[in-house]
């Protein structure tokens, strides 16, 4: 699997990321043979969160692959937290409790990377800071990021802490891809101008944090993908002729089309089947050309001016 540095973290990691969000749905000998694939595939980077399953995601994963010190060095490891209970909680306390909560369940002395999950307003950026330098000093967490966060938000938490922020997990696909079609539409009077994210792609390129587009296969908000599906048969129609031209699965072309952009994103493929984690991976040697990147981002609706 090619690889990539993960921000400015000196860290390498695959293009391409695994979610465990939906690894509750396997049982124990699928989530082995599942892990062992992704292994086996150079695809070492797994992505998790306290809540998926309620804890049992981790949990599954760990004893999948019976974790042990041998083993846990051929992984890196990211979890996120900061959602719970109706509500968001950035405090020091809740960061700390759940970090341990995290390495208990990963049976693991350390995470690679923590994300703060999704933006708690009543955050207090200094004990966010004490969190952070607490886990780093006692060698809990080595690299910190955060996800579905706005520049500003972001340089909110830079004004307290001294770690550089690594990654940013934000929602993208071909047809998620407000963050893209904004650029094009600067200043237009249509629905694609309209800066939701404060310009974050742009942003997370000027400041080296690698985005992490997750759900990369689904259209709206877990609404179903779009690869297949009878809502999007232009995209579909062109996707499969780029597939062809290849000689490659439609799975592999829309985790391409991600990768094609300058930003060097790491998508995080959430598929628990083995063909198509297989497809995904293929992925990372796949460098399809502009004229072919226009097209498909063209036949999902996307304008441009
Ligand atoms: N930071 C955040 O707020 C946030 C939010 C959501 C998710 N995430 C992360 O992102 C990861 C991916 O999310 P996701 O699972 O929603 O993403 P996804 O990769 O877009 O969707 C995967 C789902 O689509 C299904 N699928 C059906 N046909 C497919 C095809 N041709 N190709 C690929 N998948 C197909 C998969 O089923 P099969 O298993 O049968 O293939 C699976 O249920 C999660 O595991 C989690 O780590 C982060």
């Amino acid at each position: 699997m090619r690889t990539m540095e993960l921000g400015k973290s000196g860290l390498e990691v695959p293009v391409v990321s695994i979610g465990c969000m939906r690894i509750n749905s396997l049982d124990k000998p699928s989530a082995e043979e599942y892990v062992k694939t992704a292994l086996d595939l150079g695809a070492n980077f797994f992505d998790h969160a306290d809540i998926y399953g309620g804890g049992s995601c981790e949990e599954i994963f760990s004893e999948a692959i019976n974790m042990n010190p041998t083993i846990r060095e051929k992984m890196i490891l990211q979890s996120k937290c900061g959602i719970r209970n109706g509500m968001f909680d950035f405090s020091k306390e809740h960061i700390l409790d759940s970090v341990d909560g995290i390495l208990k369940r990963l049976k693991t002395e350390y995470l690679d990377i923590l994300l703060l999950h999704r933006p708690d307003t009543l955050v207090e950026p200094d004990e966010v800071a004490e969190a952070f330098n607490q886990l780093e000093s006692s060698g809990k967490v080595r690299h910190f990021g955060v996800s579905n966060q706005k520049p500003m938000q972001i340089e909110l938490l830079k004004k307290s802490i001294r770690q550089p922020i690594v990654a940013n997990q934000l929602q993208l696909s071909i047809t998620n891809a407000n963050m893209i079609s904004q650029g094009f539409n600067v200043n237009m009077e249509n629905e694609a101008s309209i800066d939701r994210d404060g310009s974050i792609l742009d942003y997370c390129r000027l400041h080296d944090i690698t985005i992490q587009p997750w759900s990369p296969f689904q259209y709206g908000f877990f609404e179903g993908v779009f690869l297949g599906n009878d809502k999007f048969p232009e995209l579909n129609e062109r996707i499969n002729e780029v597939a062809d031209k290849y000689g490659v699965s439609n799975t592999t072309i829309a985790v391409a089309w991600i990768l094609r952009h300058p930003a060097k994103m790491q998508p995080v493929i959430g598929t628990m089947n083995l063909e198509r984690l297989k497809d995904c991976c293929n992925a990372a040697d796949l460098h399809m050309t502009r004229e072919e990147w226009y097209s498909i981002y063209r036949a999902a609706g996307n304008i441009l001016p």
